[in-house]
């Protein structure tokens, strides 16, 4: 038992972070049936959308299971609505200011867990009242600091600022590196990349794949101007990199991005003009596999490693 595993009531201090097109009901619930926390991402769905996926994940496990809310994106009031209507128990909030739901979901006796890139929104998300935060490397898939702050440095600097739960997140895939950022004052681990190339993501085959041949130097953090995100480097991304050589405006930048190119890329599987989403460590993940035998692969290789360390003194 550790803090993390004792706030959701879980087995494993691991959490499969709320990932558009790649987390639903059958992702999530997977992941709490396998001793883990599995969060939907609401950032892909309409309300009614929503509804139905945690109605579905409700019949599909017994174990807590939470909801992702992503601020930057539309509806959140609406989404919030649902969630209290539903009874969801766990909600993550990321993109935006921990003050605006905070106590509101937790006056409806919600666990609310704030997703920060820097030490700076983390003491303002323990301010806002959040259970616990979690520490968003540069390394990570998806939305993304623009600070460009390292896992390896962030989870320390932030463990000396806040006293509550600190969850690490961002080039975390194995074993090892759930130790490695335990070692430097993480509760627990929340991963994206290792889940999106599973079974039960519900991203399309094209992409999954495509995370498979990813390897090292084969994402970037774009699009600072508008949303900062870490993409694979496929024709879209470059498409964007020719626009970067003309000096665009925002408003130039926004024409090129358009609308629905996560859809069409991660989930309609266009890996030429959709956009694609994934963190570094897509290098080191070799195999689609179920979401149980990641589990396992992980706590396997953690408490060998773990007790392995008894070896590194000098
Ligand atoms: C495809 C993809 C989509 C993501 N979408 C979201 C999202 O909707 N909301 C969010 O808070 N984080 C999102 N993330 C970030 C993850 O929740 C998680 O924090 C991150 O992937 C951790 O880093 P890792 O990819 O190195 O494991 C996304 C990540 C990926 C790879």
């Amino acid at each position: 038992m550790n803090r993390v595993t004792q706030l959701f009531n879980i087995k494993y201090p691991i959490i499969q972070g709320g990932m558009i097109w790649n987390s639903g009901y059958k992702l999530a619930s997977a992941v709490s049936n396998s001793g883990g926390l599995g969060l939907i991402g609401a950032g892909s769905m309409y309300p009614n959308v929503l509804r139905e996926h945690i109605q579905k994940c409700k019949k599909a496990t017994d174990k807590p299971f939470g909801v992702n809310v992503p601020m930057l994106y539309p509806n959140v009031e609406e989404i919030i609505q649902i969630i209290i209507e539903e009874g969801v128990k766990i909600v993550f909030t990321s993109a935006g200011n921990p003050k605006t739901w905070t106590s509101h979901l937790k006056a409806n006796g919600i666990t609310v867990v704030h997703v920060v890139s820097s030490s700076k929104f983390a003491l303002k998300a323990q301010e806002a009242g959040v259970d616990a935060v979690v520490v968003e490397g540069f390394e990570a898939g998806g939305h993304n600091g623009r600070e460009e702050t390292t896992t390896l440095t962030l989870v320390p600097m932030v463990r000396e600022q806040v006293t509550i739960p600190l969850i690490a997140a961002g080039g975390i895939a194995t074993g090892k590196g759930m130790l490695a950022v335990m070692v430097l004052g993480a509760d627990g681990v929340q991963m994206g990349s290792r889940f999106a190339a599973s079974f039960e993501s519900s991203a399309h085959m094209n992409f999954k794949n495509t995370i498979l041949e990813t390897k090292e130097g084969g994402t970037q953090l774009t699009l600072k101007e508008l949303a900062p995100v870490r993409l694979i480097k496929n024709k879209f991304y470059n498409d964007l990199q020719e626009l970067y050589a003309q000096g665009p405006t925002v408003e130039e930048l926004k024409e090129l991005l358009g609308r629905a190119r996560a859809k069409r890329g991660m989930f309609e599987g266009d890996l030429v003009e959709g956009e694609l989403e994934i963190g570094q460590i897509a290098g080191l993940i070799h195999e689609i596999l179920p979401v149980n035998v990641i589990i396992e692969e992980i706590i396997t290789e953690f408490n060998g490693a773990a007790s392995q360390s008894k070896d590194f003194f000098f």
